[in-house]
């Protein structure tokens, strides 16, 4: 039987030996006591890459954007996101019930948007709720807009606009690294532009658990506070941050591989007739396709490509979403879309 390929997302992804080797030689020690060297490393470095004072290595990147938005924020608060962007969309009913704010959405093409925008989000708000608005979010690259990088001039912009109004501006930059090495944009350069910024471990650099909250002291403190509070005060988590610092160290490059691999895939469905890509040109590691006429229904669709050990993120039927990650080659691309071909091909 052939391996599995699975494109439902970069998280999907399992550590390396090498990276096993590294997690189980790691030193570790009560982590919640500021005592684990392992956390340590991996907060200094991380906030060394963005230019950052201090790190926050948390559980997963929900707990880093609540934690920052917690941070950020007063009850009563309202955050500006995009609407499509992951804190509005997934993390919201956690953000509205722990950190009791709301978020403004703004519908922006790909989830990129500009100061402009922003500031027509503030218009359109009555102006009782206008001083209330303490923290701007943009998701670095976007996600459900398929992996598209924010603009740094963007960023700079937003970033001028929330300074004069005195607002906050949060990254959430869960694939942070994929935008720096899609643009060419260094990392110290991203972290310049916000106040604070997450990343994910565990999405394309293949550690098992984690993501980081970068920012300032004062900030991180805060932020440390607030993780503690809904349990994200970890013992001995240095085996998992090991994990983590050996993916920063060796996993990022690499990134590039994702990145033409996800053209391939582009590439390859563009040519099958019934499906169309929907980020043309596709920027990082998401390919998002639709099957304009689809001719079976969801679960036949699952079975039809489960037998060539297929997988693309289907939620959306008959929109899908393909993640090329370090588990997915050149010839797993060729696969999935010889796949796709077959039962698109058989079904019409
Ligand atoms: C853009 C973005 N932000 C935040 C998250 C949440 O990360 P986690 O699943 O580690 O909680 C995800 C997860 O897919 C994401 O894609």
């Amino acid at each position: 039987m052939p391996d599995p390929v699975d494109l439902r997302s970069d998280t999907v992804t399992l550590p390396s030996p090498e990276m096993r080797r590294a997690m189980a030689r790691a030193k570790v020690g009560d982590s919640r006591r500021g005592e684990d060297p392992s956390v340590r490393a991996l907060e200094e470095y991380s906030a060394s890459l963005f230019g950052k004072q201090a790190g926050l290595f948390v559980p997963s990147g929900t707990m880093a954007n609540l934690t920052a938005v917690a941070a950020a924020t007063r009850p009563g608060d309202i955050v500006i996101a995009s609407s499509a962007s992951h804190i509005a969309g997934r993390e919201e009913p956690g953000i509205a019930g722990l950190a009791a704010v709301a978020i403004a959405g703004i519908d922006a093409p790909g989830g990129i948007f500009t100061a402009e925008d922003v500031a027509d989000a503030m218009a359109q708000m009555p102006p009782k709720s206008r001083p209330r608005v303490r923290l701007v979010s943009v998701e670095n690259t976007h996600n459900a807009g398929g992996g598209t990088v924010f603009p740094l001039a963007a960023l700079r912009g937003i970033r001028s606009l929330c300074r004069k109004a005195s607002i906050a501006l949060h990254v959430d930059g869960s694939r942070i690294f994929n935008a720096s090495i899609a643009s060419g944009v260094p990392t110290a350069a991203y972290g310049k532009v916000c106040d604070s910024l997450m990343f994910c471990l565990s999405k394309g650099l293949g550690a098992p658990v984690g993501s980081v909250l970068v920012g300032n002291a004062d900030f991180i403190e805060e932020a440390r506070q607030a993780a503690f509070r809904v349990g994200g005060g970890m013992r001995q988590a240095g085996i998992m941050a090991a994990g983590g610092l050996y993916a920063l160290k060796h996993n990022v490059k690499r990134l590039a591989e994702d990145h033409a691999n996800a053209r391939r895939l582009a590439a390859a469905l563009a040519g099958i007739p019934g499906l169309e890509v929907v980020n043309d040109p596709v920027e990082t590691n998401i390919v998002l396709f639709r099957w304009t006429t689809p001719a079976l229904s969801l679960p036949a669709f699952q079975e039809a490509i489960a037998a060539s050990r297929v997988r693309v993120d289907d939620r959306s039927f008959p929109l899908f979403r393909a993640v090329t990650h370090l588990g997915i080659g050149r010839r797993d691309i060729d696969r999935a879309a010889a796949a796709l071909r077959a039962v698109v091909a058989k079904a019409a």
